[in-house]
């Protein structure tokens, strides 16, 4: 079956018609188990361009490129078969023209088989949000903190408190206005958060926003523990993969080197005598 056949159960309308409902539940993945572990219980997940910091080791987001993009979103695809496929545009990879932007993302969706392409930026990138839905690929936008303006933004830093409040609202009706099916709200202030829900018709979906989004995403590295770097604040740690696995990886080399491993069940017996050398 080629990417573009593919076929999920949840459509970018279905996310759009969930507004006001039940929160749309969404976690990152980059690879095919991760993203089978999810797809029964996630509405949507993204092949967020974390997958630079997170499995590549890249100090940001701006080092992804679209072989990357493309690479893990087809990995991720083979492990879904009723969670909608998102997939990040990658920094340089749209902010040019709406042209650039809609060859990007049309190339994104027939490789992958992802049901819609996510993209940074508010007022500034609804022409370009708008020209893309007018050709058929659905958009999620993604406002407050985004990761690939660090350099412009300053840092990590929330977004939107006190006298910042008033654009970034403005920011979040322009996406909704341009055709945006569903906009991210990362790391701004929890009452900005709950009054942008309250004010457009969208989704929003929180990640360090408020437990009043219409939904919520977490990268899936950081909510495991695998991905130990840093913590950002909003993150909840579900479990410790990354001590756990450290424990397991000591465990085994004291093992080889106690010569306790491979053990009798682990290993294959011959009934046949060994024969010894030629003479
Ligand atoms: O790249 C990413 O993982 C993201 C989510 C955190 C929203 O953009």
């Amino acid at each position: 079956m080629s990417a573009t056949a593919r076929k999920t159960a949840l459509m970018p309308t279905d996310i759009l018609a969930a507004k006001g409902g039940t929160p749309l539940v969404s976690l990152t993945a980059y690879t095919t188990p991760m993203a089978r572990m999810m797809d029964e219980h996630c509405d949507f997940v993204l092949v967020g361009d974390s997958v630079g910091m997170v499995l590549h080791g890249l100090p940001s987001t701006l080092g992804v490129t679209m072989e990357m993009m493309v690479l893990h979103g087809k990995a991720v695809a083979r492990g879904l078969q009723k969670a909608m496929l998102v997939i990040d545009m990658p920094f340089g990879s749209y902010e040019e023209s709406p042209e650039q932007a809609f060859r990007n993302a049309a190339r994104l969706m027939a490789e992958t088989g992802a049901a819609a392409v996510k993209l940074e930026g508010g007022a500034h990138m609804a022409d370009t949000i708008a020209f893309l839905v007018a050709r058929g690929v659905p958009v999620m936008a993604h406002i407050g903190l985004t990761p690939q303006s660090i350099n412009t933004l300053g840092g990590y830093k929330v977004q939107g408190r006190a006298d910042e409040a008033e654009a970034l609202l403005a920011g979040a009706r322009a996406v909704a206005d341009a055709g945006a099916f569903s906009v991210v709200l990362e790391k701004v202030p929890a009452n900005l958060a709950d009054r942008i829900t309250a004010e457009i018709a969208i989704p929003t979906i929180g990640i360090g926003a408020s437990a009043g989004c219409d939904g919520q995403i977490l990268v899936v590295d950081d909510m495991l523990g695998l991905f130990t770097a840093f913590k950002p604040k909003f993150v909840k740690r579900y479990a410790t993969l990354g001590e756990d696995g450290e424990a397991a990886i000591a465990a085994y080399a004291a093992d080889v080197r106690a010569r306790s491993f491979p053990a009798e069940e682990h290993i294959f017996a011959d009934t046949a005598p060994v024969k010894g050398p030629a003479s």
